[in-house]
């Protein structure tokens, strides 16, 4: 079977319109941004869990994630999601190593107490009405390596399937993934297994896919500014080069995602939020540095717009 490329969580990142950007360039799958399933249960309706919430019409396969450390809020959450019909998988939080999350129990926290962590897998595989996924790290420190263990609890109470992030949560994000230790928990197990840490190019996703014998991958950070990654490793699984990405598509797509977010969310809040992603846009390129500091400095979109469209037919 050909391997799934697959859209990572990244909070404050991932919403529908950088989702939708990644969909076009040959995604497979993508999930939301985590949410609170104790803040869905007491505020369902307020405007900090829906806009979590939303899926554009052109996502053809989105899970929702939720975190949470309380088996009931887990269920309540994921029956009420599950049967809105806008999702296709729900999917727990089990390696989240923010310290407000982790250290309270909850994401990465809950591989600390494997009891636990069973509790909220039964509780909402029999709550929820679509597919339930988990994604874990591979533990909570190099002394307690415990994702094998994780992944068998996961098949025994009918996880649909698991990604594994290749780092503890210790690590937060130094050092290197291991692929090799993703390897150890696919083999483990029969359900499917998604590696994800660290993929940054076309080859590189594929090097680890081979290496590891992952089903699929997911892809965090080497997305980020580059949706255009997504069709780069079609291409190489195609056997061809990955086309690089000319200036006009890049501004195009800024342009484009701006757009997007303009009609979506309050002015000041789009253009704060496209400004991270233009800077991610543009690394690497010609006058990166330059661009990016004009654009921090400026609060109308309109005019951020007329400057990226009077760079659209510069040279590369
Ligand atoms: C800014 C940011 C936000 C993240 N938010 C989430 C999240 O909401 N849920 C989750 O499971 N993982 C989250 N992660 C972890 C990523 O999904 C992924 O496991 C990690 O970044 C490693 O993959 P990468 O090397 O491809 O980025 C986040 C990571 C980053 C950098």
């Amino acid at each position: 079977m050909t391997p799934d490329i697959r859209l990572a969580p990244l909070a404050g990142i991932t919403d529908w319109p950088f989702r939708l950007l990644c969909f076009e360039q040959g995604c497979d799958c993508a999930t939301t941004e985590m949410v609170s399933a104790l803040g869905y249960s007491y505020s369902p309706s307020a405007r900090s869990v829906t806009c979590l919430l939303e899926r554009h019409p052109g996502e053809p396969k989105l899970i929702l994630q939720l975190f949470g450390k309380e088996p009931e809020y887990m269920a309540k959450a994921a029956a009420g999601l599950s049967e809105t019909g806008r999702f296709d998988g729900i999917d727990i939080n089990m390696g989240c190593p923010a310290h407000k999350v982790a250290a309270g129990g909850e994401g990465c926290g809950l591989m600390r107490d494997l009891e636990r962590a069973e509790a909220i897998i039964r509780a909402t595989v029999r709550a929820s009405a679509v597919p339930v996924s988990v994604k874990m790290r591979l533990g909570w420190d190099d002394a307690h390596r415990n994702a094998v263990e994780l992944a068998k609890i996961c098949e025994t109470n009918g996880v649909a399937e698991i990604a594994v992030h290749g780092r503890t949560r210790m690590q937060m994000y130094s050092g290197k993934a291991d692929w090799d230790a993703i390897a150890e928990v696919k083999r483990a197990v029969s359900i499917p297994v998604l590696g994800n840490g660290d993929i940054a190019d076309a080859g590189d996703c594929l090097e680890k896919i081979a290496r590891s014998g992952v089903d699929g991958v997911l892809i965090g950070r080497g997305a980020l500014g580059n949706p255009w990654l997504f069709r780069q490793i079609r291409q190489r699984m195609a056997g061809e080069e990955p086309s690089p990405v000319p200036r006009k598509q890049r501004i195009g797509t800024i342009l484009r995602h701006y757009g997007m977010m303009l009609d979506w969310k309050p002015e000041h809040i789009a253009v704060a939020e496209m400004r991270k992603h233009i800077g991610w846009y543009i690394s690497g390129t010609r006058g990166a540095a330059a661009l990016r500091d004009r654009v921090n400095h400026m609060d109308d979109p309109v005019q951020v717009m007329e400057l990226l469209r009077g760079l659209e037919d510069e040279s590369e």
